[in-house]
């Protein structure tokens, strides 16, 4: 496997750190990617026990590692361990990606980057003066708020099924834009462009309970979950005549993007692999 990709350059080692880990797309999006862009890296998936994340992290350093990238349910503690923070991961609260360089530990969150970057770039749905409902207020959603916030909708409501939750939520970073959360039955008499779905209600098969008269003319709803199948949210999200409805495969291709970004200085060519993706998950 190293020599396929080594390019007559010193081979540099990354992984992904998570439990549960063998089913991560991580290792053949960032493989992919080196292949493209001619890098001569290693990306390795490595199951971490709860409670070694510290150690884990420590070895992969000391034996040369130049960077990690960090999944459930190690975000919260990877933050904890960095030295320095970007300013997406310090408000996020959670990190995805671990850079080590010259001695320090740099953390980073390119969740939210992903999402945004996805919505704009590969599906044309602008944000700006926008009226965005992100339902969810736990890691997911908190994960990509700043990214989100610094478009510049013209209103962001956080909808949660615990109201205090999206509150909270929204109080920690009213600071960056017209932010504002509650709870599902405040959603009666408001209309949005954009519905993202931060829940894990998805990932259980269910829906949050939302009025059917959400949706204004060409809105766009989006879920950052993905499987083979709609999940009920982008069901409910058709027949309600939203005009796109997305899933969050993109969001998972482009929030690598910019962790290969940020440890290589190179920008993968994203859409290849995320039809490669689409087709792989449709077999
Ligand atoms: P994650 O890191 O994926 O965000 P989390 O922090 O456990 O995971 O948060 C899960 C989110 O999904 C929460 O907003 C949760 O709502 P509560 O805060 O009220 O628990 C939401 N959620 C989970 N299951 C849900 C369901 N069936 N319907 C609506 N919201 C749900």
């Amino acid at each position: 496997m190293k020599d396929l990709f080594d390019f007559g350059k010193k081979i540099d080692d990354y992984a992904v750190m998570g439990n549960p880990i063998s089913h991560s797309k991580s290792p053949s999006i960032h493989t992919l990617f080196a292949e493209q862009t001619q890098q001569s890296i290693l990306y390795t998936a490595i199951h971490v026990d709860l409670g070694g994340f510290t150690q884990a992290v420590g070895n992969f350093a000391a034996s040369g590692g130049k960077g990690l990238n960090v999944t459930v349910p190690f975000k919260q503690e990877a933050w904890q361990l960095v030295t320095e923070r970007s300013e997406r991961a310090e408000r996020a609260g959670a990190v995805n990606t671990i850079k080590f360089m010259d001695g320090k530990v740099y953390g980073d969150n390119t969740d939210g980057v992903g999402l945004v970057n996805d919505l704009t770039i590969n599906n044309g749905i602008e944000l700006k003066n926008k009226n965005i409902l992100l339902m969810g207020a736990g890691g997911a959603a908190r994960g990509v708020l700043v990214p989100l916030l610094k478009q510049q909708p013209a209103s962001l409501f956080i909808a949660n099924r615990t109201p205090d939750k999206a509150k909270d939520l929204a109080d920690a970073f009213a600071d960056l834009g017209s932010v504002e959360g509650g709870g599902y039955e405040s959603l009666t008499d408001k209309k949005f462009d954009i519905i993202i779905n931060a829940t894990a209600a998805s990932l259980q098969g269910e829906l949050p309970p939302l009025p059917d008269t959400l949706l204004n003319n060409n809105a766009s709803c989006y879920d950052m979950m993905y499987s083979a199948k709609a999940t009920p949210f982008m069901n409910w999200a058709t027949e309600h005549k939203a005009v796109k409805v997305l899933d969050g495969l993109g969001m998972l291709v482009e929030q690598a993007a910019e962790s290969f970004y940020i440890w290589r200085n190179v920008k993968p060519e994203t859409k290849v692999v995320i039809e490669k993706l689409r087709k792989e998950l449709q077999l």
